[in-house]
C-alpha cells in the first residue's frame, strides 16, 4: 500500500470552536488543535459567526495539528472536512468577501417567515422533499433573509455573482484558494433547498424561498477527492476528500453502518441518528429524514432526532443555580442520593426539539417536597438529559420499525456514568462507549481516507472501533414505563408556557 508514512488531518468546524485532528491508520489521534471563536449576538434569537473568523481559526488549528503531530503537510494524505450544519454564509464570487456574518443555525429571526410559509400549507411539500420540517433551523430561509435584507444582493445574486454555502462549502473555497464550489449530499440535505430522493437541488423549492440557483454549490458525495489545498497554504498541496455534516460524521465515525444501528451525542444538545440505509424513512413523529452520507452515488438515509439543551442542563446547574463549582461535580453530587425523590425537571430553557418541536415551552421543576435538596435536583437535570433521548428513540423505533439492540454514544456529556446508566435503564438495551469519543472527526477522516486509498474499505471503520464501556439495562420494564409516563406528564406542565 502507497501513503506508508501518512496520516489523515479531520477538520472539525464546530458552532463554538474550531478543531483539527492528525489520525493515524489505526484511527488514533496524533495531534489535536483547537480555537474558540465569537458568537455574536445582534438581536434576541439572532446568532452570527464571522465567516472570515471560521476561515481564519480552522485554517490556523490545520497547521497547528500538523506541527504537533511532528509532520509536514507532505505527511498528510487527505484532509476530511466536518462542519456544524445550516449555518448559512453567502460570499460574493467575485472578490471571495461575505455579504453578511454567517447566520447559524440557533437562529430564529426567520421563525415569522416560518410560520407564513405554514399558514400557506407549505410544510407538506417541504417534509416530502426534503425530510425536514419547516423551521428556521434550517438553511433555505436564512438565504432568503439575506438576499432580502442586504442592499444590492438580490440584483447580485440573480446577475450570477454571489454564492451561497453551508460551513463546509465556505472551507473548501477558502482551502482551494476560490477554485471550488460545493457541498456534499449530507449537508445539503440541511438547507431546506434539496430533494434528498433525487439528489439535486429543487426548483419548486427555489422558487418558494426565492433562491437563484446560481448560488448554489455542486452537491458531490461525501468521500471522493474534489480538489487540492492551493498552493502556498500548507507548504505543499493536499487533497481534500471528504465532507459531511458533523452529525452524520459522528455516525460514520461510530461505525453505524448498517440498518438500525443508532448514536446518540451528548453534547450542548443531544443529536441522535439512525442509519435506515438506502430507504428515506419518512417520519410520522416530527423526526428528520435525512442524508446519512454518499458513497460513489449510494445515498445512506438516517432519522435524526435532536434535543436542544442536553450537557448544556449541567452547566445551567453551574451557573445559574450555583449548586456546583464545575461539570465534573455533578455525577458526585447526584451520586448522595438514591433517586430523585419524585422531582423531575424539563429543561425546555429554549423551548422542545424533537419529537414535540414547541418553541413555546419553557423549563419547569415538578415534584418538589420540603426534603428535595440539591442533589435530587442535579440528579432530576442528568436524568432528564436520558428522558429526553429516550423519547428520540421511542419515535424512531416506531418510525423505522426497527428494533435497537444497543446505543453508541459519545460527546462530552457521554463521560458520566451515572447519566449513562440511567439511559440504558430507560431505554432498555445496552449504552455502549467506544474509546475514541471524537467520533465526529474521526467520520470525517474515514471519508476522507477511503477516498485516497488510505484505507481500503469501511471494514477499517469497524475494526477500529473499540468498546470503552458498556452500561447494561438494569431497571424493570414496569417501572422504565411508569418513569417514563412521569417524565410525560412533567413534560405536559412545560408546554406552551410561553402565550
Ligand atoms: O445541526 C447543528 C449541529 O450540526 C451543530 O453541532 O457540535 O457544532 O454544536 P455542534
Amino acid at each position: 500500500m502507497t501513503n506508508q508514512n501518512k496520516y489523515i488531518l479531520a477538520l472539525d468546524q464546530g458552532t463554538t470552536s474550531s478543531r483539527a485532528i492528525v489520525f493515524n491508520r489505526q484511527g488514533h489521534i496524533m495531534a489535536v488543535a483547537q480555537r474558540e471563536f465569537e458568537q455574536h449576538f445582534p438581536q434576541s434569537g439572532w446568532v452570527e459567526h464571522d465567516a472570515e473568523e471560521i476561515w481564519s481559526t480552522q485554517s490556523g488549528v490545520a497547521q497547528e495539528a500538523i506541527t504537533r503531530a511532528g509532520l509536514r503537510a507532505s505527511n498528510i494524505a487527505a484532509i476530511g472536512i466536518t462542519n456544524q450544519r445550516e449555518t448559512t454564509l453567502v460570499w460574493d464570487r467575485g472578490t471571495g468577501q461575505p455579504i453578511h456574518n454567517a447566520i447559524v443555525w440557533q437562529d430564529r429571526r426567520t421563525a415569522e417567515l416560518c410560520d407564513r410559509l405554514r399558514a400557506e400549507g407549505k410544510d407538506e411539500l417541504i417534509r416530502e422533499k426534503t425530510g425536514l420540517l419547516l423551521d428556521a433551523y434550517f438553511s433555505g430561509t436564512k438565504v432568503k433573509w439575506i438576499l432580502d435584507h442586504v442592499p444590492g444582493a438580490r440584483q447580485a445574486a440573480e446577475a450570477g455573482e454571489l454564492a451561497f454555502g453551508t460551513v463546509d462549502s465556505w472551507l473548501v473555497y477558502n482551502l482551494t484558494g476560490g477554485q471550488l464550489h460545493i457541498t456534499d449530499a449530507s449537508n445539503a440535505s440541511r438547507t431546506l433547498l434539496y430533494n434528498i430522493h433525487t439528489g439535486d437541488w429543487d426548483d419548486e423549492l427555489l422558487a418558494l424561498l426565492d433562491v437563484p440557483r446560481s448560488m448554489l454549490p455542486e452537491v458531490r458525495s461525501s468521500s471522493e477527492v474534489y480538489g487540492e489545498t492551493a498552493e502556498g497554504l500548507f507548504g505543499s498541496r493536499i487533497p481534500i476528500a471528504g465532507i459531511a455534516g458533523d452529525q452524520q460524521a459522528a455516525t460514520f465515525g461510530q461505525a453505524c453502518l448498517e440498518r438500525g444501528m443508532a448514536k446518540n451525542t451528548y453534547g450542548t444538545g443531544c443529536f441522535m441518528l439512525m442509519n435506515t440505509e438506502q430507504e428515506a424513512v419518512p417520519s410520522q413523529n416530527q423526526l428528520l429524514t435525512t442524508v446519512g452520507w454518499q458513497l460513489g452515488g449510494e445515498r445512506t438515509y438516517a432519522l435524526e432526532g435532536s434535543v436542544f439543551i442536553g450537557g448544556a442542563v449541567v452547566q445551567w446547574l453551574r451557573d445559574g443555580l450555583g449548586i456546583i463549582r464545575s461539570s465534573e461535580e455533578v455525577e458526585r453530587l447526584a451520586a448522595r442520593v438514591p433517586d430523585t425523590g419524585g422531582a423531575y425537571l424539563v429543561p425546555a430553557f429554549t423551548g422542545l426539539g424533537a419529537p414535540y418541536w414547541d418553541p413555546y415551552a419553557r423549563g419547569t421543576l415538578v415534584g418538589l417536597t420540603r426534603s428535595t435538596s440539591a442533589a435530587h435536583i442535579a440528579r432530576a437535570a442528568l436524568e432528564a438529559v436520558a428522558f429526553q433521548s429516550a423519547e428520540l428513540l421511542q419515535a424512531m423505533q416506531s418510525d423505522s420499525g426497527l428494533e435497537l439492540k444497543e446505543l453508541r454514544v459519545d460527546g462530552g456529556a457521554s463521560r458520566n456514568n451515572l447519566m449513562m446508566q440511567f439511559q440504558a435503564d430507560l431505554l432498555g438495551v445496552p449504552v455502549v462507549r467506544p474509546k475514541v469519543t471524537e467520533t465526529t472527526a474521526l467520520g470525517a477522516a474515514y471519508l476522507a481516507g477511503l477516498a485516497v486509498h488510505y484505507w481500503d474499505s469501511t471494514d477499517a471503520i469497524e475494526q477500529g472501533w473499540a468498546v470503552d464501556q458498556t452500561f447494561e439495562p438494569q431497571m424493570s420494564a414496569d417501572e422504565r414505563d411508569s418513569r417514563m409516563a412521569e417524565w410525560r406528564r412533567a413534560v405536559e406542565r412545560s408546554r406552551g408556557w410561553i402565550q
